[in-house]
C-alpha cells in the first residue's frame, strides 16, 4: 500500500489547469479546490517519506485509542454499536477489501452515512495505515455534507476540520490532518477536472444514489471509467432503497450488502379516513382551500378503479384548475395563503392542532414541497393560538438544496436550529418540523412519531419536445411515500397521514424518474466537454439510464447557439470560461460580458437576483401599498433593472443600518437582499478566478452605469430566450416563435405597463402551466438583439445569421430583416478584423 501510494504521489505531475487559488493549510474556511493535503515532500527520498507517514499513522492510532478508552468515547461507542450498520461492520469491511466496488443498502437511519466511512477510517487507523488513507464521501446536498461531517467529528471526539472535514462550494472546513472528507457531488466532479485520477484518494463513497440526481449519474460514468486506471481505488455506493440490483449490474455485478433494519409499525391514514376521523368541517373561510380536497374526497368515493394515468390527471385537474380563470390571480393568492400545489394549509393546520391536543407525545414531521411553502405555512401556524404558543409547540423549518438561493438559508438553519431539530425538546413541548424531501432520507430526526405527507415534491421536469423546462411540484413515487411513512416508526409505533386518497397513491409511479431523464442537459454537456470526455452523445449513452437523444441534441444546439460550442462540438473560448463558472451558462455569459465591458456592478446584481427568490413581496392585506411601492422600480421595462435599483437602494440604506427599514417601506424581502449581497461576492470571487477581473474592488463597486449597456448584456445572456411585443389599441401581446402567444408571469414589472417602447423582450425562463408564462424579462431594442443576440465568432457566423434572420423574418418585414442581416454581417466582419 505504501509503495502504491508513493508511486502515485511522486509521479504526480504539477497541477494541470490551475484555475483556482491554492491556499490555506490549517482548518479554516477554504475556497481552494484541492481535496486533501498531501504530506510535505521533504525529499523525494522514499525512506524519509515512509518514516513521515509511519509517524503520522502511529499518532492517529494513539489518538483513536485514547478517545475510545475515555468515558465519553466509550459512551459514544455504545451508542454507535446500537445502530444496525454496526452489526454488519465486519461483513462490510470484508466485502470492501475483496472487491473494488460494492453497494450498500439499508433503511434510512441505520447508520450508512455516519458509520460506514468511519468503519473504513477506523480500520485503516487500526492497521497503522491512517496517514495513507483518504476517503471522500459525496452527498447530494450541502446541508448533509456539513451536518454529517460535524456529527462524525463529534463521534470521534474531535472538532470539525481535524480528521473529518467537509467541502462544499465556496465553503469548507478541513485541515492538514483531514482524511475523511464529505463534499457535494459537484465538488468531486470539479476536482476531476484538474485531477483526473484522483491522486491520493483511496476510497470514494457515493451516498444517496437512490435519489438518482444528475450529478450522481454523471459521476458514476466517470468513476466507472476511472476504476481500471486506479485498481487500488475502492468505490462504495450507498442507497436507502432496495433497487441496488440496477447499480450492481451497471458496475459489472458488484456485490450488494444489505443492512437489515428495524422499524416499528406505522399506522397509515389516507385522506378519506383523515377527513372522516377529524370531522374536518368545510367552512366558508376555507372554501378556496378545500376545493381540491373536497373534490378529491368525492372522487375517492366515486371512482372505483380508473386507469392509472386517468386518475392522476383527474386529480391534478381537481387540484389545479379550481375554477380560477385568471392564472395571475391564482399565483398571487397562492403566495399568501393558499397553495394550489399541495392540499390546503388549513387542513394541515387542523390536523396538527388535532395531534397537539389529542395525541400522545412525539415529534411531528410535515413534508412540504419547498421553501416557499414552508415559510408561508410557518407564518400561518405561528399565528395559531395552540400551534403558535412557544410553551406548547416548538416549530422548526428544515430544508436544504443546492440552489444558491437557499444556501444562505441553509447556513442560517445550521447555525440557528440544527441542535433544536435533532434534539428532543423539553417535556410537554411538541416539536413540529416542516421539511422538504430532504428529511426523507438525508437527515434523520430520531423522535418523530407522526408524519404528515402532502404527497408532492418539487422537481424539475423537462419537456424535450418543446424544449421547455418546468419546475412544478409533482406527485411523489411509491418509494418516496414509503420513505416518508417510515420516518414515523423509528422510536415507537407511529402514525402517518397522507393528504391524498388511496386511489391517488395507487396511481403513483413505483420509482421517481432519474433527474438525467427529466432536466435540461446544458451544464452537464459543458462539463463533459471540459473534462474532455469525448463526444457528448457517446458519453451519455453509457449512463445508467441514457437521456433521450432529442434532449441531448437540444442541449448541444443550445450551447452552439450561445457560442459555447463550435460547429464540431468543440469548446470555444467562451465555453471554456463558462465551465469555470459553476452556474447556468446564461448567467455565466452575463458575468463574462459584464467583466469585459467593465460594468460588473449592475450585472452582478442581475445575476444574483436571478438566483434568489423574488424579493418583491406582495402581502395580501397590503396589496395596494405593495403595488405602489413596486411602481417606483418598474419604469425601466425590465424586471432585472428593477432589481438592480432595489438592491442599490438597499445597499445605500444598509450602510446607515437602516436596511430593514428600507425593505419594510418598499415591501422587499430583507432576506433576499442579503442573499443577493452575498451572492454578488461569491460570483465576483469566481470571476476573479477566471482571470477576467482583477482584485481591485473599484472595478465592481461602480455605482453609475450605462443602462443600455446592461440591457444589451442581459440580452446577450438570455438569447435565444426572445419574444416579440405586438402592440394593439390598448395594450400589447407577446409571441414567441415556438409557442405562439405567451403571457407574462404575474409578478413581472413589465405587465404594469400598457405600452412598451421596445420591440422585443428577452426572458430568463418560460414555464408551462396551461399557458406558457415568461419569467423575469427585460425589454430590448432591435440593435441590442442584433448586436448581442447569439455568439460573435467567425466559425458559426453564417449559421447564426440564418437563425437571427429566421427570427427577424418571422417577426418583421422581410426587407428590413435582410437589411439587419447585412448590417450584422458587416459588424461581425469589423469585429473579426479588429
Ligand atoms: O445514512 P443513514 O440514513 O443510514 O443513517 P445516518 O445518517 O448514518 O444516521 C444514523 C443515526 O445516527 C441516526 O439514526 C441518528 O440516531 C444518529 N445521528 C445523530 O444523532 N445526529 C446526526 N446529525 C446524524 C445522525
Ligand atoms: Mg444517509
Amino acid at each position: 500500500r505504501v509503495d502504491a501510494f508513493l508511486a502515485d504521489y511522486l509521479s504526480g505531475k504539477p497541477k494541470g489547469i490551475n484555475v483556482f487559488s491554492q491556499s490555506s493549510s490549517d482548518a479554516s474556511v477554504t475556497t481552494d479546490e484541492s481535496l486533501f493535503e498531501q504530506p510535505e515532500p521533504l525529499s523525494h527520498n522514499k525512506a524519509a517519506m515512509e518514516k513521515i507517514l509511519w509517524r503520522k499513522s502511529t499518532q492517529m492510532h494513539d489518538e483513536q485509542r485514547s478517545w475510545q478508552e475515555c468515558p465519553e468515547g466509550r459512551k459514544m461507542m455504545k451508542f454507535r454499536s446500537t445502530l444496525p450498520a454496526y452489526k454488519e461492520k465486519d461483513v462490510i469491511l470484508n466485502a470492501i477489501s475483496q472487491n473494488q466496488v460494492i453497494i450498500i443498502s439499508g433503511e434510512t437511519g441505520c447508520g450508512k452515512t455516519t458509520q460506514i466511512p468511519q468503519f473504513i477510517l477506523e480500520s485503516e487507523i487500526e492497521r497503522m495505515q491512517g496517514a495513507m488513507c483518504n476517503i471522500i464521501c459525496t452527498q447530494p446536498r450541502r446541508i448533509s455534507a456539513m451536518s454529517v461531517s460535524e456529527r462524525i467529528a463529534t463521534e470521534r471526539g474531535e472538532t470539525l476540520g481535524e480528521t473529518v472535514g467537509y467541502k462544499v462550494r465556496l465553503e469548507g472546513m478541513k485541515g492538514r490532518d483531514t482524511h475523511l472528507l464529505f463534499c457535494t457531488t459537484g465538488i468531486l466532479l470539479r476536482r476531476l477536472l484538474v485531477d483526473r485520477n484522483l491522486k491520493g484518494v483511496t476510497y470514494v463513497i457515493v451516498d444517496e444514489i437512490h435519489e438518482r440526481g444528475i450529478n450522481e449519474d454523471f459521476l458514476l460514468i466517470v468513476l466507472k471509467d476511472l476504476l481500471p486506471r486506479r485498481p487500488e481505488l475502492r468505490l462504495i455506493l450507498m442507497s436507502a432503497t432496495l433497487d441496488a440490483e440496477l447499480f450492481s449490474s451497471y458496475l459489472g455485478g458488484a456485490p450488494v450488502v444489505h443492512i437489515p433494519g428495524f422499524t416499528y409499525p406505522v399506522k397509515t391514514h389516507f385522506l378519506e379516513s383523515i377527513l372522516e376521523a377529524t370531522r374536518y368541517q368545510l367552512t366558508p373561510y376555507n372554501q378556496v382551500d378545500d376545493y381540491g380536497t373536497e373534490k378529491m374526497w368525492k372522487m375517492s368515493k366515486q371512482t372505483p378503479r380508473k386507469r392509472k394515468s386517468q386518475i392522476a390527471s383527474t386529480v391534478e385537474d381537481a387540484l389545479s384548475a379550481a375554477d380560477f380563470k385568471d392564472y395571475t390571480a391564482l399565483t398571487q393568492e397562492s403566495m399568501s395563503y393558499w397553495n394550489p400545489d399541495c392540499i390546503g394549509f388549513n387542513l394541515i393546520e387542523y390536523l396538527l392542532c388535532n395531534i397537539c391536543e389529542k395525541e400522545r407525545a412525539g415529534a411531528v414531521l410535515v413534508f412540504l414541497t419547498g421553501w416557499d411553502d414552508i415559510s408561508s405555512l410557518k407564518d400561518k401556524l405561528q399565528a395559531h393560538p395552540v400551534l403558535g404558543d412557544p410553551n406548547r409547540v416548538l416549530l422548526l423549518a428544515c430544508h436544504g438544496s443546492m440552489a444558491s438561493e437557499e444556501q444562505v438559508n441553509v447556513n442560517q438553519l445550521l447555525i440557528v436550529s440544527k441542535k433544536l431539530i435533532f434534539n428532543k425538546p423539553e417535556d410537554g413541548i411538541r416539536k413540529i418540523v416542516l421539511a422538504t424531501n430532504i428529511a426523507e432520507t438525508s437527515i434523520t430526526i430520531d423522535d418523530v412519531v407522526f408524519v404528515v405527507d402532502c404527497g408532492k415534491a418539487k422537481e424539475t421536469s423537462y419537456d424535450a419536445l418543446n424544449n421547455t423546462p418546468c419546475l412544478l411540484p409533482s406527485w411523489i413515487s411509491k418509494v418516496s411515500a414509503k420513505q416518508r411513512r417510515g420516518r414515523a416508526g423509528r422510536v415507537q409505533p407511529g402514525e402517518c397521514y397522507h393528504l391524498y386518497p388511496r386511489c391517488v397513491y395507487d396511481a403513483f409511479e413505483d420509482y421517481q424518474l432519474p433527474e438525467i431523464l427529466r432536466t435540461p442537459l446544458q451544464s452537464l454537456c459543458l462539463q463533459i466537454k471540459s473534462l474532455k470526455l469525448g463526444s457528448i452523445s457517446e458519453f451519455l449513452s453509457r449512463a445508467l439510464q441514457s437521456p433521450e437523444n432529442r434532449a441531448v441534441q437540444n442541449a448541444i444546439e443550445y450551447l452552439k447557439t450561445i457560442g459555447a460550442l463550435d460547429e464540431n462540438e468543440k469548446l470555444t473560448v467562451l465555453g471554456h470560461y463558462l465551465t469555470m463558472l459553476p452556474m447556468e451558462p446564461k448567467l455565466g455569459k452575463m458575468l463574462i460580458l459584464g467583466a469585459i465591458f467593465n460594468c460588473l456592478d449592475p450585472v452582478l446584481s442581475v445575476v444574483a437576483g436571478l438566483s434568489v427568490r423574488d424579493p418583491f413581496l406582495a402581502p395580501l392585506d397590503k396589496k395596494d401599498l405593495a403595488e405602489a411601492a413596486k411602481a417606483q422600480f418598474s419604469h425601466d421595462y425590465s424586471d432585472h433593472l428593477a432589481l438592480v435599483r432595489a438592491y442599490k437602494g438597499w445597499k445605500v440604506a444598509d450602510g446607515d443600518q437602516t436596511g430593514y427599514e428600507y425593505c419594510w417601506k418598499n415591501f422587499l424581502s430583507a432576506q433576499s437582499m442579503k442573499a443577493i449581497d452575498s451572492l454578488r461576492k461569491e460570483f465576483y470571487s469566481l470571476l476573479k478566478d477566471t482571470g477576467l477581473v482583477d482584485s481591485n474592488p473599484a472595478t465592481y463597486n461602480v455605482w453609475s452605469y450605462d443602462e443600455h449597456l446592461v440591457r444589451a448584456i442581459i440580452c446577450y445572456g438570455l438569447y435565444p430566450g426572445i419574444c416579440s411585443i405586438v402592440h394593439n389599441e390598448k395594450s400589447f401581446s407577446l409571441k414567441t416563435m415556438e409557442d405562439g402567444h405567451v403571457l407574462l408571469y404575474s409578478n413581472s414589472m413589465i405587465a404594469r405597463h400598457s405600452r412598451i417602447p421596445y420591440p422585443w423582450l428577452v426572458f430568463n425562463e418560460k414555464i408551462k402551466v396551461n399557458s406558457v408564462f415568461l419569467r423575469d424579462s427585460t425589454a430590448v431594442s432591435d440593435s441590442m438583439l442584433l448586436l448581442f443576440g447569439g455568439s460573435i465568432s467567425k466559425g458559426d457566423m453564417d449559421d447564426h445569421l440564418k437563425m437571427l434572420g429566421g427570427y427577424l423574418e418571422f417577426y418583421m418585414d422581410p426587407s428590413i430583416a435582410k437589411l439587419y442581416q447585412n448590417l450584422r454581417r458587416e459588424l461581425d466582419e469589423l469585429i473579426q478584423t479588429k
